[in-house]
């Protein structure tokens, strides 16, 4: 007999969580028994939690907000995105040593979730706007596509810094031009503007208006816009909006939210965890209305 594999996630709030509606459409899709609960935890609680979810048999934990960082003070050990990042949304025991690996699949969930909007060429430039931790969680996924540069731009300029040291560029061979990532005024003085191919929002703005301070950077002639963010189906996010506003035309254009990225990053997460491949064909309509 199959044993029912527990998994979940834990964050603070949580009831706004999709997590356990889509695991639950992945284990069907793969015909395996899985308990995905969702978990609000308080930060002070955070390390006691994790512990008894795996000492009490379970297998995989996603975390969010805003556990993504301080998650890792219960991992034994974690990839080297994780430790580059220096923050994880999963966590899963390995089997042979009983210990708490952390990982981190938001990044690979939006090169997914971009080519599923079919933004594949991504060699060009890419403007990311914000940075704080949803930024930070995606920049060396995009640097190991090796874009030509990576600019970062915030409301608020002195976060840009520290983000920019941390993801110094990757020590490859000639074969593979190193990704730089710069803020957006070290961009503009000093590389030849070639206008940006992707736009990526990286900001939790909640309003059109919020991104009136974009307006004086050099979009007019980018060509794809991606949100981190997602919309139920009637919706649009007000990054999309903003998007539709800019440059002189709508045509050609690619504006996409993150409902590709949030699913990838799940399919990678339950995927580390019962090491199947799930069926990622999942709709707004069965997530948000069934
Ligand atoms: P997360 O982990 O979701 O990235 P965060 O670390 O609080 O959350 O970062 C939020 C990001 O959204 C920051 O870049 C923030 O800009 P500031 O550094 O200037 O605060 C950005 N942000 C939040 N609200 C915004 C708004 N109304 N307009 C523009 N940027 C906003």
């Amino acid at each position: 007999m199959s044993r029912t594999i527990k998994l979940g996630v834990v964050g603070d709030p949580i009831d706004h969580s999709l997590s356990p509606k889509i695991h639950k459409l992945f284990a069907e899709r793969a015909n395996i028994e899985i308990e995905y609960l969702a978990y609000r935890v308080t930060s002070s609680n955070l390390e006691n939690f994790i512990k008894n979810f795996f000492e009490g048999g379970g297998t995989g934990l996603n975390v969010t907000l805003p556990h993504k960082v301080d998650c890792l003070n219960s991992a034994n050990d974690c990839s080297l995105i994780v430790k580059k990042i220096g923050a994880a949304n999963t966590l899963s025991k390995i089997k042979r040593s009983n210990q708490i690996f952390a990982d981190s699949t938001d990044g690979i969930g939006l090169i997914k979730g971009l080519y599923e909007a079919r933004i594949n060429e991504l060699k060009s430039d890419i403007l990311i706007l914000g940075a704080g931790g949803a930024a930070q969680s995606i920049i060396h996924d995009l640097q190991d596509r090796r874009p030509r540069v990576i600019a970062i731009a915030n409301r608020t300029k002195d976060k840009i810094k520290p983000i920019v040291n941390r993801f110094a560029p990757f020590e490859h061979d000639d074969l593979y031009p190193n990704t730089q990532v710069v803020d957006i005024e070290t961009y503009l003085s000093e590389w030849d503007y070639q206008g940006f191919h992707t736009v990526i929002n990286a900001t939790s703005a909640r309003e059109d208006s919020d991104f009136m301070w974009c307006e004086s950077l050099p979009i007019e002639s980018a060509t794809n816009f991606y949100d981190l963010s997602y919309s139920s189906q009637e919706e649009i996010t007000p990054f999309m909006r903003w998007a539709r506003q800019q440059g002189k035309t709508s045509t050609g254009k690619i504006i996409s939210d993150g409902f590709g990225m949030l699913i990838h990053q799940a399919a990678m997460s339950f995927e580390i965890w019962t090491g199947i491949k799930p069926d990622t064909t999942i709709t707004k309509a069965e997530l948000f209305y069934e």
